[in-house]
Protein backbone atom coordinates (compact mmCIF):
# COMPACT_ATOMS: atom_id res chain seq x y z
CA UNK A 1 0.00 0.00 0.00
CA UNK A 2 1.30 3.92 -0.75
CA UNK A 3 2.16 5.89 2.10
CA UNK A 4 -0.38 8.69 3.00
CA UNK A 5 1.66 11.66 1.47
CA UNK A 6 -0.09 14.56 3.50
CA UNK A 7 1.94 18.26 1.77
CA UNK A 8 4.62 19.63 4.18
CA UNK A 9 3.93 22.83 3.37
CA UNK A 10 3.11 24.29 0.19
CA UNK A 11 3.10 22.01 -2.72
CA UNK A 12 5.76 22.92 -5.12
CA UNK A 13 5.21 24.04 -8.68
CA UNK A 14 5.17 20.94 -11.26
CA UNK A 15 3.11 18.88 -8.49
CA UNK A 16 -0.07 16.97 -9.14
CA UNK A 17 -3.28 17.70 -8.36
CA UNK A 18 -5.97 15.13 -8.72
CA UNK A 19 -9.32 16.38 -9.35
CA UNK A 20 -12.70 13.83 -9.35
CA UNK A 21 -14.70 14.53 -12.11
CA UNK A 22 -14.14 15.62 -15.70
CA UNK A 23 -16.88 18.51 -16.82
CA UNK A 24 -16.65 21.87 -17.18
CA UNK A 25 -15.76 23.03 -13.74
CA UNK A 26 -12.67 20.37 -13.65
CA UNK A 27 -12.09 21.97 -17.00
CA UNK A 28 -12.13 25.37 -15.66
CA UNK A 29 -9.94 24.61 -12.33
CA UNK A 30 -7.41 23.29 -14.60
CA UNK A 31 -7.14 26.19 -16.94
CA UNK A 32 -6.93 28.65 -13.96
CA UNK A 33 -4.08 26.51 -11.76
CA UNK A 34 -2.03 25.49 -15.00
CA UNK A 35 -0.78 29.12 -14.26
CA UNK A 36 0.70 28.39 -11.23
CA UNK A 37 2.46 25.50 -12.63
CA UNK A 38 0.84 22.29 -11.48
CA UNK A 39 -0.18 19.54 -13.06
CA UNK A 40 -3.60 17.90 -13.14
CA UNK A 41 -4.87 14.07 -13.38
CA UNK A 42 -8.61 13.48 -13.87
CA UNK A 43 -10.21 10.65 -12.28
CA UNK A 44 -13.75 10.28 -13.39
CA UNK A 45 -16.58 7.58 -14.70
CA UNK A 46 -16.96 9.07 -18.28
CA UNK A 47 -14.51 11.38 -19.85
CA UNK A 48 -15.48 14.79 -20.21
CA UNK A 49 -14.80 18.14 -21.15
CA UNK A 50 -11.65 18.18 -18.90
CA UNK A 51 -10.21 15.70 -20.43
CA UNK A 52 -8.61 17.36 -23.19
CA UNK A 53 -6.56 19.55 -20.83
CA UNK A 54 -4.26 16.85 -19.81
CA UNK A 55 -2.65 14.06 -20.77
CA UNK A 56 -3.49 12.12 -16.95
CA UNK A 57 -6.56 10.92 -16.50
CA UNK A 58 -7.88 7.87 -15.00
CA UNK A 59 -11.71 6.53 -16.62
CA UNK A 60 -12.69 3.91 -14.02
CA UNK A 61 -16.02 3.49 -11.74
CA UNK A 62 -16.22 5.42 -8.49
CA UNK A 63 -15.93 2.52 -6.62
CA UNK A 64 -12.62 0.60 -7.85
CA UNK A 65 -10.07 0.36 -5.61
CA UNK A 66 -7.04 -0.54 -7.37
CA UNK A 67 -7.62 2.35 -9.75
CA UNK A 68 -8.82 4.74 -6.80
CA UNK A 69 -5.45 3.22 -5.31
CA UNK A 70 -2.93 3.81 -7.71
CA UNK A 71 -4.52 7.46 -8.79
CA UNK A 72 -4.00 8.42 -5.13
CA UNK A 73 -0.56 7.10 -5.53
CA UNK A 74 0.15 9.59 -8.59
CA UNK A 75 -1.17 12.68 -6.80
CA UNK A 76 -0.28 15.16 -4.59
CA UNK A 77 -3.36 16.28 -3.18
CA UNK A 78 -6.78 15.41 -4.44
CA UNK A 79 -9.71 17.78 -4.77
CA UNK A 80 -13.38 17.05 -6.60
CA UNK A 81 -15.40 19.42 -9.11
CA UNK A 82 -19.04 17.61 -7.53
CA UNK A 83 -20.34 17.01 -4.77
CA UNK A 84 -22.41 13.63 -5.37
CA UNK A 85 -18.68 11.48 -4.55
CA UNK A 86 -19.83 8.07 -3.09
CA UNK A 87 -18.02 8.81 0.83
CA UNK A 88 -16.59 5.42 -0.05
CA UNK A 89 -14.22 6.49 -2.96
CA UNK A 90 -13.31 9.83 -0.57
CA UNK A 91 -11.98 7.69 2.12
CA UNK A 92 -10.78 5.36 -0.18
CA UNK A 93 -8.62 8.34 -1.04
CA UNK A 94 -7.71 9.87 2.21
CA UNK A 95 -5.84 6.23 3.18
CA UNK A 96 -3.16 7.59 0.43
CA UNK A 97 -3.27 11.20 0.03
CA UNK A 98 -4.45 14.74 1.43
CA UNK A 99 -7.95 14.80 0.37
CA UNK A 100 -9.95 18.30 0.25
CA UNK A 101 -12.35 19.19 1.29
CA UNK A 102 -13.07 16.99 3.50
CA UNK A 103 -15.41 13.96 3.81
CA UNK A 104 -17.80 15.87 6.59
CA UNK A 105 -18.03 18.61 4.66
CA UNK A 106 -19.58 16.19 1.50
CA UNK A 107 -21.41 13.84 4.09
CA UNK A 108 -23.21 17.16 5.04
CA UNK A 109 -23.80 18.72 1.41
CA UNK A 110 -25.03 15.39 -0.17
CA UNK A 111 -28.29 14.87 2.12
CA UNK A 112 -30.19 18.46 2.05
CA UNK A 113 -31.81 17.23 5.07
CA UNK A 114 -28.63 16.56 6.84
CA UNK A 115 -27.52 20.31 5.14
CA UNK A 116 -30.41 21.94 7.24
CA UNK A 117 -30.24 20.28 9.84
CA UNK A 118 -26.40 21.24 10.25
CA UNK A 119 -27.32 24.93 9.49
CA UNK A 120 -30.07 25.60 11.33
CA UNK A 121 -27.90 24.18 14.26
CA UNK A 122 -25.29 27.46 13.37
CA UNK A 123 -28.25 29.69 13.81
CA UNK A 124 -28.33 30.24 10.36
CA UNK A 125 -32.36 30.21 9.06
CA UNK A 126 -33.50 27.93 6.11
CA UNK A 127 -36.77 27.66 4.75
CA UNK A 128 -39.73 25.94 6.57
CA UNK A 129 -39.26 22.25 5.88
CA UNK A 130 -40.68 18.78 6.92
CA UNK A 131 -38.87 15.14 6.33
CA UNK A 132 -40.39 13.29 3.85
CA UNK A 133 -40.10 9.36 3.95
CA UNK A 134 -43.41 8.37 2.75
CA UNK A 135 -46.75 10.49 1.01
CA UNK A 136 -48.15 10.93 4.18
CA UNK A 137 -45.69 13.58 5.39
CA UNK A 138 -45.88 15.65 2.14
CA UNK A 139 -50.15 16.38 3.22
CA UNK A 140 -48.28 17.02 7.01
CA UNK A 141 -45.97 19.21 5.83
CA UNK A 142 -48.77 20.55 3.85
CA UNK A 143 -50.50 21.26 6.94
CA UNK A 144 -48.02 23.52 9.32
CA UNK A 145 -46.98 25.86 6.31
CA UNK A 146 -49.38 26.08 2.96
CA UNK A 147 -48.66 24.93 -0.47
CA UNK A 148 -47.11 25.92 -2.58
CA UNK A 149 -44.23 23.78 -1.91
CA UNK A 150 -41.35 21.64 -3.34
CA UNK A 151 -40.43 18.35 -2.71
CA UNK A 152 -36.98 17.97 -3.11
CA UNK A 153 -34.61 14.15 -2.77
CA UNK A 154 -32.02 14.41 0.16
CA UNK A 155 -30.13 13.03 -2.17
CA UNK A 156 -28.65 13.61 -6.33
CA UNK A 157 -30.25 16.38 -7.01
CA UNK A 158 -29.07 19.52 -9.27
CA UNK A 159 -30.15 22.46 -11.91
CA UNK A 160 -33.63 21.70 -10.42
CA UNK A 161 -33.35 18.05 -11.23
CA UNK A 162 -34.88 15.84 -8.11
CA UNK A 163 -37.90 17.92 -7.58
CA UNK A 164 -41.78 18.58 -7.77
CA UNK A 165 -43.72 21.50 -7.51
CA UNK A 166 -47.00 21.08 -5.05
CA UNK A 167 -49.71 23.55 -5.50
CA UNK A 168 -52.68 23.77 -3.78
CA UNK A 169 -54.96 21.15 -4.43
CA UNK A 170 -52.17 19.07 -6.08
CA UNK A 171 -52.16 15.00 -5.35
CA UNK A 172 -49.20 14.51 -2.75
CA UNK A 173 -48.97 10.92 -4.10
CA UNK A 174 -48.63 12.31 -7.54
CA UNK A 175 -45.35 14.71 -6.27
CA UNK A 176 -43.94 11.69 -4.00
CA UNK A 177 -44.36 9.40 -7.28
CA UNK A 178 -42.31 11.97 -9.21
CA UNK A 179 -39.13 12.29 -7.13
CA UNK A 180 -39.52 7.98 -7.40
CA UNK A 181 -40.55 7.51 -3.54
CA UNK A 182 -37.31 8.36 -2.08
CA UNK A 183 -36.40 10.26 0.78
CA UNK A 184 -36.96 13.75 0.63
CA UNK A 185 -37.52 17.15 2.06
CA UNK A 186 -40.90 19.46 1.42
CA UNK A 187 -39.91 22.62 1.49
CA UNK A 188 -42.48 25.93 1.20
CA UNK A 189 -42.22 27.70 -1.86
CA UNK A 190 -40.96 31.19 -1.20
CA UNK A 191 -41.64 34.54 -2.82
CA UNK A 192 -38.33 35.47 -2.22
CA UNK A 193 -36.71 38.72 -3.51
CA UNK A 194 -33.42 38.16 -5.20
CA UNK A 195 -31.24 34.92 -5.09
CA UNK A 196 -27.52 35.37 -3.81
CA UNK A 197 -24.53 33.14 -3.53
CA UNK A 198 -21.63 33.60 -1.02
CA UNK A 199 -18.19 32.48 -2.91
CA UNK A 200 -15.93 32.05 -0.19
CA UNK A 201 -12.17 30.46 -0.40
CA UNK A 202 -11.05 29.07 2.64
CA UNK A 203 -7.24 27.99 3.46
CA UNK A 204 -6.07 25.01 5.91
CA UNK A 205 -4.44 28.05 8.65
CA UNK A 206 -8.16 29.55 8.22
CA UNK A 207 -7.50 32.36 6.60
CA UNK A 208 -10.22 33.11 3.84
CA UNK A 209 -11.07 35.41 1.01
CA UNK A 210 -14.79 35.75 0.08
CA UNK A 211 -15.80 37.25 -3.18
CA UNK A 212 -18.40 39.55 -3.93
CA UNK A 213 -21.79 38.51 -3.69
CA UNK A 214 -23.91 37.84 -7.11
CA UNK A 215 -27.64 38.10 -8.09
CA UNK A 216 -28.56 34.80 -9.57
CA UNK A 217 -31.63 34.43 -12.17
CA UNK A 218 -32.63 31.29 -12.28
CA UNK A 219 -35.17 29.26 -15.21
CA UNK A 220 -36.25 25.69 -14.76
CA UNK A 221 -34.06 25.60 -11.91
CA UNK A 222 -31.23 25.95 -13.66
CA UNK A 223 -28.69 29.11 -13.27
CA UNK A 224 -29.09 31.14 -16.36
CA UNK A 225 -27.91 34.75 -15.18
CA UNK A 226 -25.94 36.08 -12.57
CA UNK A 227 -24.87 39.71 -11.58
CA UNK A 228 -22.30 41.04 -9.75
CA UNK A 229 -23.06 43.03 -7.45
CA UNK A 230 -26.45 42.31 -6.16
CA UNK A 231 -28.04 44.87 -4.65
CA UNK A 232 -27.34 44.70 -1.13
CA UNK A 233 -26.72 47.31 1.49
CA UNK A 234 -23.34 47.09 3.78
CA UNK A 235 -25.24 45.32 6.71
CA UNK A 236 -26.85 42.65 4.73
CA UNK A 237 -23.81 42.24 2.96
CA UNK A 238 -22.10 41.63 5.86
CA UNK A 239 -24.85 39.13 6.89
CA UNK A 240 -24.11 36.90 4.08
CA UNK A 241 -20.45 36.90 4.66
CA UNK A 242 -20.57 36.05 8.19
CA UNK A 243 -23.36 33.36 7.38
CA UNK A 244 -20.56 31.87 4.58
CA UNK A 245 -17.81 31.73 7.04
CA UNK A 246 -19.85 30.76 9.71
CA UNK A 247 -20.48 27.29 7.62
CA UNK A 248 -16.67 27.15 6.17
CA UNK A 249 -15.25 27.35 9.73
CA UNK A 250 -17.52 24.55 11.12
CA UNK A 251 -16.73 22.47 8.35
CA UNK A 252 -13.21 22.78 9.10
CA UNK A 253 -13.16 23.73 5.32
CA UNK A 254 -10.17 23.69 2.70
CA UNK A 255 -11.05 25.03 -0.29
CA UNK A 256 -13.55 26.86 -2.42
CA UNK A 257 -17.56 26.68 -0.94
CA UNK A 258 -20.92 28.45 -2.27
CA UNK A 259 -23.29 28.96 -0.07
CA UNK A 260 -26.58 29.58 -1.92
CA UNK A 261 -29.36 32.34 -0.42
CA UNK A 262 -32.10 33.20 -0.89
CA UNK A 263 -33.13 36.92 0.09
CA UNK A 264 -36.69 37.94 1.54
CA UNK A 265 -36.18 41.70 1.12
CA UNK A 266 -35.72 44.68 2.79
CA UNK A 267 -38.98 44.11 5.10
CA UNK A 268 -37.87 41.27 6.86
CA UNK A 269 -35.63 41.61 10.16
CA UNK A 270 -31.93 41.30 9.20
CA UNK A 271 -31.59 37.57 10.70
CA UNK A 272 -34.58 36.39 8.97
CA UNK A 273 -34.20 37.87 6.21
CA UNK A 274 -31.19 35.36 4.34
CA UNK A 275 -31.94 31.77 4.21
CA UNK A 276 -29.58 28.98 3.57
CA UNK A 277 -30.87 27.48 0.45
CA UNK A 278 -28.29 25.10 -0.11
CA UNK A 279 -24.03 24.58 0.28
CA UNK A 280 -21.89 23.51 -2.88
CA UNK A 281 -17.95 22.53 -1.43
CA UNK A 282 -16.96 23.21 -4.60
CA UNK A 283 -16.61 25.81 -7.35
CA UNK A 284 -20.01 27.32 -8.25
CA UNK A 285 -21.90 28.20 -11.90
CA UNK A 286 -22.44 31.63 -10.06
CA UNK A 287 -18.43 32.26 -9.68
CA UNK A 288 -18.15 31.81 -13.13
CA UNK A 289 -17.18 35.84 -13.31
CA UNK A 290 -14.85 35.67 -11.02
CA UNK A 291 -12.53 34.38 -13.71
CA UNK A 292 -12.83 37.73 -15.99
CA UNK A 293 -13.40 40.20 -12.86
CA UNK A 294 -11.10 39.22 -10.29
CA UNK A 295 -6.81 38.78 -10.42
CA UNK A 296 -7.50 35.79 -8.72
CA UNK A 297 -10.70 33.62 -9.85
CA UNK A 298 -12.61 31.15 -7.52
CA UNK A 299 -10.67 28.15 -9.75
CA UNK A 300 -7.60 29.52 -8.82
CA UNK A 301 -8.26 30.10 -5.00
CA UNK A 302 -9.98 26.37 -4.87
CA UNK A 303 -6.25 24.68 -5.57
CA UNK A 304 -3.92 27.76 -3.84
CA UNK A 305 -6.19 25.76 -0.86
CA UNK A 306 -5.81 22.61 -1.71
CA UNK A 307 -2.06 22.92 -2.52
CA UNK A 308 -1.43 25.09 1.12
CA UNK A 309 -0.48 27.94 -0.87
CA UNK A 310 -1.32 31.29 0.29
CA UNK A 311 -5.32 32.20 -0.85
CA UNK A 312 -5.07 35.12 -3.46
CA UNK A 313 -7.43 38.39 -3.22
CA UNK A 314 -11.01 37.97 -3.97
CA UNK A 315 -10.83 41.48 -5.12
CA UNK A 316 -13.17 42.57 -7.65
CA UNK A 317 -11.88 44.77 -10.52
CA UNK A 318 -15.00 45.17 -12.52
CA UNK A 319 -18.75 45.00 -12.09
CA UNK A 320 -19.65 41.96 -14.27
CA UNK A 321 -23.03 40.11 -15.97
CA UNK A 322 -22.52 36.11 -16.41
CA UNK A 323 -25.09 34.37 -18.88
CA UNK A 324 -25.15 30.59 -19.41
CA UNK A 325 -24.77 29.42 -22.92
CA UNK A 326 -27.42 26.36 -22.31
CA UNK A 327 -28.02 23.66 -24.44
CA UNK A 328 -29.15 25.80 -28.15
CA UNK A 329 -28.07 29.29 -26.42
CA UNK A 330 -24.30 27.69 -27.26
CA UNK A 331 -25.20 27.92 -31.45
CA UNK A 332 -24.98 31.61 -30.88
CA UNK A 333 -21.12 31.14 -30.26
CA UNK A 334 -20.04 33.44 -33.97
CA UNK A 335 -22.26 36.16 -32.67
CA UNK A 336 -20.90 36.33 -29.05
CA UNK A 337 -17.04 36.20 -30.46
CA UNK A 338 -17.61 38.84 -32.49
CA UNK A 339 -19.22 40.97 -29.68
CA UNK A 340 -15.92 43.00 -28.42
CA UNK A 341 -17.42 43.17 -25.01
CA UNK A 342 -18.01 39.91 -24.73
CA UNK A 343 -16.09 37.25 -23.09
CA UNK A 344 -16.74 34.17 -24.47
CA UNK A 345 -16.23 31.02 -22.39
CA UNK A 346 -16.88 27.64 -24.31
CA UNK A 347 -16.79 24.02 -22.63
CA UNK A 348 -15.91 21.71 -25.66
CA UNK A 349 -18.95 19.74 -25.78
CA UNK A 350 -19.77 18.47 -28.94
CA UNK A 351 -23.71 17.72 -28.67
CA UNK A 352 -25.98 20.17 -27.85
CA UNK A 353 -28.86 18.59 -25.36
CA UNK A 354 -31.76 20.46 -23.76
CA UNK A 355 -30.71 22.06 -19.68
CA UNK A 356 -26.94 20.93 -21.37
CA UNK A 357 -24.65 23.39 -19.74
CA UNK A 358 -22.16 24.52 -23.13
CA UNK A 359 -20.84 27.56 -21.80
CA UNK A 360 -21.29 31.35 -20.88
CA UNK A 361 -20.38 34.60 -21.58
CA UNK A 362 -19.00 37.42 -19.24
CA UNK A 363 -19.12 40.96 -19.45
CA UNK A 364 -17.27 43.36 -17.63
CA UNK A 365 -18.71 47.20 -16.73
CA UNK A 366 -16.95 49.92 -14.76
CA UNK A 367 -16.62 48.83 -10.97
CA UNK A 368 -19.69 50.65 -9.62
CA UNK A 369 -21.84 51.00 -12.57
CA UNK A 370 -23.95 48.64 -11.86
CA UNK A 371 -26.14 46.83 -9.20
N1 LIG B 1 -38.11 26.85 -1.38
C1 LIG B 1 -37.99 27.44 -2.57
N2 LIG B 1 -38.76 28.51 -2.89
C2 LIG B 1 -38.66 29.12 -4.10
N3 LIG B 1 -37.80 28.70 -5.07
C3 LIG B 1 -37.01 27.64 -4.82
C4 LIG B 1 -37.05 26.96 -3.56
N4 LIG B 1 -36.17 25.95 -3.61
C5 LIG B 1 -35.59 26.00 -4.83
N5 LIG B 1 -36.09 27.00 -5.57
C6 LIG B 1 -35.66 27.40 -6.94
O1 LIG B 1 -35.12 26.28 -7.63
C7 LIG B 1 -33.70 26.45 -7.84
C8 LIG B 1 -32.98 25.12 -7.70
O2 LIG B 1 -33.22 24.56 -6.42
P1 LIG B 1 -32.04 24.03 -5.48
O3 LIG B 1 -32.66 23.62 -4.20
O4 LIG B 1 -30.97 25.05 -5.42
O5 LIG B 1 -31.58 22.71 -6.21
P2 LIG B 1 -30.40 22.37 -7.22
O6 LIG B 1 -29.61 23.64 -7.44
O7 LIG B 1 -29.63 21.33 -6.49
O8 LIG B 1 -31.08 21.86 -8.40
C9 LIG B 1 -33.29 27.48 -6.81
O9 LIG B 1 -32.11 28.15 -7.16
C10 LIG B 1 -34.52 28.39 -6.82
O10 LIG B 1 -34.54 29.22 -7.96
MG1 LIG C 1 -29.02 25.11 -6.12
Amino acid sequence: MAATKPPRGPLPPGSTIGILGSGQLARMLIMSAARLGFKFHIYADAPGPACDLTPLKTIAPYDDTAALTAFAASVDAVTFEFENVPEATAKTLAQHVVVRPNARAFAIAQDRLAEKLFVQKLGIAVAPFVKVVKAADIAKGLATFKAPAILKTCRLGYDGKGQARVAPGDDVAAAWRAIGAVPAVLEKKLAFRQELSVIIARASGGAVQVYDIPQNSHAGGILRRSIVPAPLDAATISRAQDIAEAIAEALDYVGVLAVELFDLGTSVPLNERLLVNEIAPRVHNSGHWTIDACGCDQFENQIRAVADWPLGSAERHSDAEMINLIGEDARAWRDLAADPDCIVHLYGKRDIREGRKMGHATRLFPKGTRG
